[in-house]
């Protein structure tokens, strides 16, 4: 994976703990709510077809990052499950353990269930193409093995 990819900071950490988080991109149900939860929470910023706000690699003049596209384009799929429900329910800080890190990614843990932020990242999932969801699947398990010490 390359360095440069992963300048985001939400991409600067390992895997998170064991939490059992699995995203579900085959499953219809999820897929339905997982649509209405981003066009209601997420589309704002990371943009209707998940194109992401423009010039999303560079800084503003606060020293914040704009939304990334959560597309192929973007480095979403470069993290594993945990990392991305992580990010999601914790905010950017939290997750990254980065301590005054200050993210425009809000914390959605006090207004989403922990169902509707596996539907949404499901759903974000969903809409790869075919071989960086089998990507994300790797980068998935090789979290999960390196959690566990096992190769
Ligand atoms: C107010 C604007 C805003 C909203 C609304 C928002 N985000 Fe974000 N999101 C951001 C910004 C800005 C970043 C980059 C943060 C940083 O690195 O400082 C980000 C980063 C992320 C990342 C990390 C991406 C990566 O490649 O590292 C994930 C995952 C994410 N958002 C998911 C979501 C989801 C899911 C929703 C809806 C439930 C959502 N965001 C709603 C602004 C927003």
């Amino acid at each position: 994976m390359a360095a440069a990819a992963l300048a985001g900071a939400g991409c600067e950490r390992g895997a998170s703990d064991e939490s059992g988080v699995r995203l579900r991109p085959d499953d219809g149900k999820v897929l339905a709510q997982g649509a209405k939860v981003y066009a209601v929470h997420c589309a704002a910023c990371h943009g209707a077809k998940l194109q992401g706000q423009a010039n999303w690699r560079e800084r503003d003049a606060a020293g914040r990052l704009p939304a990334p596209p959560h597309d192929a384009t973007g480095h979403t799929w470069h993290h594993p499950d945990e990392v991305l429900f992580d990010i999601t329910k914790l905010g950017v800080a939290k997750a990254a353990n980065l301590k005054d890190y200050d993210s425009a990614m809000q914390a959605f843990g006090g207004v989403l269930s922990d169902a509707e932020i596996i539907a949404v990242l499901s759903w974000i999932k969903a809409q790869w193409p075919a071989e960086i969801q089998a990507q994300q699947d790797e980068v998935t398990r090789a979290a999960r093995h390196a959690r566990k010490g096992v190769p």
